[in-house]
């Protein structure tokens, strides 16, 4: 079984995007921009910010951080992302998820300008991906594909199916997997037999937020297993997929931790610099 390291496949990944950042330095006098907005103290929201602030430093662009307490209003959000939109330091925008209630997320969503939409989630980024247009790919999807292509480059016809419908994950990577002449079958929580859908797939990429919902009799021998899951349970944090019965019938798995998780920060500074080099085309 190949265990997908996605520590080291996003390590290489920085690394390529540390050079370019240096290169578009030297060519244009400046370095992209990513702005993250955190609204509240949730404790997770807090240190992926911290770990995407950090990953930015280490690739060298220039990362801002702007928290507001989660009693903040959503005009004074909406009228912070407008400023970040005309301000030319700044090629990607960022508005962590989830918000607290009062905040309506497609307010939020829509505010943000699609060139500056590094999270893919925009209506015109969603419309550009499922229409085969360029445009900013949702980081975590983007980054199950890259470990997914390394393993098998040539995906065409086989049957892959995703377990989760929602805009960050499972739709997107759905086109993603359509664009590579996959079959594709969109499963979720009120799927009949969900089981057997995953016993004929080729390669499965599950993200429904269950604790080991995915047994090694589920898996067809030798697919392809990403797991998106990131799980807090007694047992510490698991994924999706149970990874000792899965690891037996597997061709390749992702582990969790060191699997997808990696992968979706590289993938965040990659739409930031995609992003950047589109503005300076535009
Ligand atoms: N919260 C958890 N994952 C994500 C993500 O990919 N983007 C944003 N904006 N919020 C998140």
């Amino acid at each position: 079984m190949i265990l997908i390291d996605g520590k080291k496949q996003s390590a290489e990944l920085r690394e390529e995007l540390k050079q370019e950042v240096e290169g578009l330095k030297q060519k244009h006098n400046k370095v992209p921009g990513l702005t993250v907005i955190l609204i509240g103290d949730l404790a997770p929201s807090q240190i992926y910010v911290r770990n995407k602030e950090k990953s930015a430093k280490q690739v060298g662009l220039k990362s801002e951080v702007i928290k507001y307490p989660d009693t903040v209003d959503e005009k004074t959000v909406l009228n912070k992302i407008e400023e970040l939109n005309k301000d030319e330091t700044v090629s990607g925008i960022l508005v962590q998820l989830p918000l607290p209630k009062h905040i309506n997320k497609q307010h939020v969503i829509e505010t943000i300008s699609p060139h500056k939409d590094v999270d893919g989630l925009h209506p015109m980024n969603v419309g550009n991906l499922s229409s085969g247009y360029q445009g900013s790919i949702p980081c975590t999807p983007l980054g199950c594909y890259y470990l997914l292509k390394k393993i098998e480059p040539n995906l065409t016809g086989k049957k892959a199916v995703m377990i989760g419908r929602s805009n960050l994950n499972g739709k997107a990577m759905a086109q993603l997997l359509l664009q590579e002449d996959c079959t594709v079958t969109i499963t979720h929580s009120k799927t009949k037999d969900l089981q057997h859908e995953c016993s004929e797939a080729d390669v499965i990429v599950a993200a429904v937020g269950i604790p080991e919902l995915i047994k090694g009799d589920w898996v067809k021998k030798d697919a392809i297993v990403i797991d998106v899951g990131i799980n807090k349970t007694e047992n510490g944090i698991v994924g999706d997929v149970n990874f000792e019965e899965v690891s037996k019938v597997a061709k390749a798995l992702t582990p969790v931790p060191g699997g997808v998780g990696p992968m979706t920060i590289a993938c965040l500074l990659k739409n930031t610099i995609e992003c950047f080099k589109r503005s300076l085309i535009n």
